[in-house]
């Protein structure tokens, strides 16, 4: 398939997005929310990807946010639509069978942080600035960013970000726990391939169980949260890799996963 806002490489298990739209800061129009939607579906029916690496274009900006030439004019109805669209997307790549790195260069702003938000672990650059702007607009997020926010960094200081549409530094994200970690902007995808290379080692049947564990696991009381784990690690020793794993352990070797 042929994408115009978005570029798709897929390499070993590890699909690589990058959302290009460089002149308007990889800012997230409907067309572009679109094409992600579907690629994003299109690489769990595949099932060949183990991890994914979600990046903008350019070393200006990850995403710049929802596209405000595009928000300018719509009526409330469209407005909701647009909000779907993100909100949609941001379940989609939390749902998704495989994680999703971030490998944020540069702007991750309004929509931008919310997406980057719905990934399982974050990378920036240096160059990277980090927010929820939108008051300034004189909107509010749209794209889960009072719901995310406030969940990974705590109440009051989401409400700050929210409230005064200041954005961070990568080193301040890094410090709030926003983001897993930071480095130095011409090594940022060097980083996150050998990260997605470690990751892709492993088996995916597990990649799979485990980020689900923990996203669904953090929507349920702590019971029932347990009760869930008890029932994925059972059903984790009717798979080949759990044999792989500990028959390599006890025979001293590296296992090869088979992701069954
Ligand atoms: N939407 C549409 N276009 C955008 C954009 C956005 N979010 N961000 C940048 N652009 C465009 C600019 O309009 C400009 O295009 P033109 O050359 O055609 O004028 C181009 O990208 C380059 O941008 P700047 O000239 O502004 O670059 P800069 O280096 O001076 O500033 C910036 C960079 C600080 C990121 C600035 O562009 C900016 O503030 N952008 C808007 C950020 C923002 O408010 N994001 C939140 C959007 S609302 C949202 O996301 C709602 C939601 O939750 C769903």
């Amino acid at each position: 398939m042929n994408y115009k806002n978005i570029i798709i490489d897929e390499k070993d298990g590890i699909a690589t997005i990058t959302i290009n739209r460089p002149d308007a800061l990889n800012a997230l129009n409907k067309e572009t929310l679109e094409e992600l939607t579907i690629a994003i579906k299109k690489l769990n029916d595949d099932k060949k990807t183990k991890v994914a690496i979600l990046t903008g274009s350019g070393k200006k900006a990850f995403i710049a946010g929802a596209d405000i030439k595009h928000m300018k004019d719509l009526t409330p109805l469209q407005a909701k639509e647009f909000s779907e669209l993100g909100h949609n997307l941001t379940f989609l790549i939390e749902n998704s069978k495989f994680p999703f790195i971030a490998a944020v260069n540069g702007y991750a702003l309004g929509g931008g942080c919310e997406v980057m938000m719905a990934c399982d672990i974050i990378i920036a650059s240096d160059n990277a600035l980090i927010g929820q702007p939108e008051i300034n607009l004189g909107i509010s997020p749209g794209f889960g960013g009072t719901q995310r926010l406030p969940r990974i960094i705590g109440n009051i200081k989401a409400k700050e970000l929210l409230l005064t549409g200041d954005n961070i530094s990568a080193k301040k994200a890094e410090e709030m726990g926003l983001i897993n970690s930071v480095v130095e902007s011409d090594k940022l995808l060097e980083t996150v391939e050998k990260l997605a290379q470690k990751i892709a080692s492993k088996s995916a049947v597990q990649l799979n169980f485990i980020k689900e564990l923990v996203n669904k696991g953090l929507n349920l009381d702590l019971a029932n949260a347990c009760a869930l784990e008890i029932s994925y690690f059972s059903s984790s020793f009717s798979t080949y890799d759990q044999k792989e794993g500990m028959n390599a352990f006890v025979e001293k070797r590296k296992p090869i996963f088979k992701g069954k």
